[in-house]
């Protein structure tokens, strides 16, 4: 029997709110990789009063990035975890030019640490117009358990306020409110677009268009995936 496809290491580059975390937990689902997600660890630091919760809650709060040294250390130590073997997905991380180079580096050094051929990144970006962005930042809610995300506006749960899958309530991220939303994008023109381009000229890197179903938006990825990988074609 052939083995099913698995796209290996994946980056879901975007805007805030433009559906990676979103799509991130589908491809999860779909592939059997681990979804690393800097924003959600980042939360679970807060959550926990750690001192990198600490010093990052000020900072995401009012929308700005967290510095590349903190960031490249936390996911330094997550890629080192074995579930990532068979490949994962990254989502809102590389973030800036200097994130960028480090995780290259970085996974030049894994391989060749490993002496085993690994799998190259491959990059997808989603596009989605800033004014529909607005709504799905404020519009979000997220279970508190299993961290499902919904949406007020788009995707709203059975129950107002609670979570459809395990009955837990949902919450409003402290940084999902308009004024946030806009410090969040001018720090994604600044230093995060650079990395787009980063990757397209790197050539393992495709571009799907986001304001669709959430369906279609996976449909699309999963075929820039087995496209990227020449697989199943
Ligand atoms: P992070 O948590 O990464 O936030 P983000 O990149 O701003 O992205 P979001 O989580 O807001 O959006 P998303 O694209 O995942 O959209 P989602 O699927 O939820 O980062 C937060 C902060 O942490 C940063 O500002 C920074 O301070 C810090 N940080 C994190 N990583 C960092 C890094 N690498 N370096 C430095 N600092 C870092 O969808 C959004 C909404 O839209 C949801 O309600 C969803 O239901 C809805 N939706 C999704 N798809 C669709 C669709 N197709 N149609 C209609 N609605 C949809």
């Amino acid at each position: 029997m052939a083995e099913p496809f698995l796209p290996g290491p994946v980056l879901l580059l975007g805007a805030p709110g433009v559906g990676k975390g979103t799509q991130a937990q589908l491809l999860m689902a779909d592939y059997g990789i681990p979804q690393i997600s800097t924003g959600d660890i980042l939360r679970d630091n807060i959550a926990r009063g750690t001192d990198l919760g600490k010093a990052a809650k000020g900072l995401m709060d009012q929308g700005q990035l967290v510095s590349d040294e903190m960031v490249n250390e936390m996911v330094g130590a997550r890629l080192a975890q074995p579930d990532v073997k068979r490949g994962y997905i990254l989502d809102g991380y590389p973030r800036t030019i200097g994130q960028a180079e480090w995780l290259d580096a970085h996974l030049v050094s894994l391989e060749q640490s490993a002496g085993a051929v690994v799998l190259p990144l491959v990059a997808v970006n989603i596009r989605v117009d800033e004014q529909v962005l607005l709504r799905r930042i404020t519009g979000r809610r997220i279970c508190s358990q299993c961290k499902h995300i919904y949406n007020v506006y788009f995707k709203a749960p059975k129950r107002e306020g609670i979570c459809d899958i395990d009955g837990a309530p949902l919450q409003h991220r402290s940084d999902d409110t308009e004024a946030a939303f806009t410090e969040r994008m001018k720090a994604y023109h600044a230093l995060t677009a650079p990395v787009i381009e980063h990757y397209s000229k790197q050539g393992r890197f495709r571009e799907v268009d986001g304001d669709r179903s959430v369906e279609a938006v996976t449909a699309a990825i999963e075929l820039s995936l087995r496209q990227l990988r020449q697989v199943g074609l």
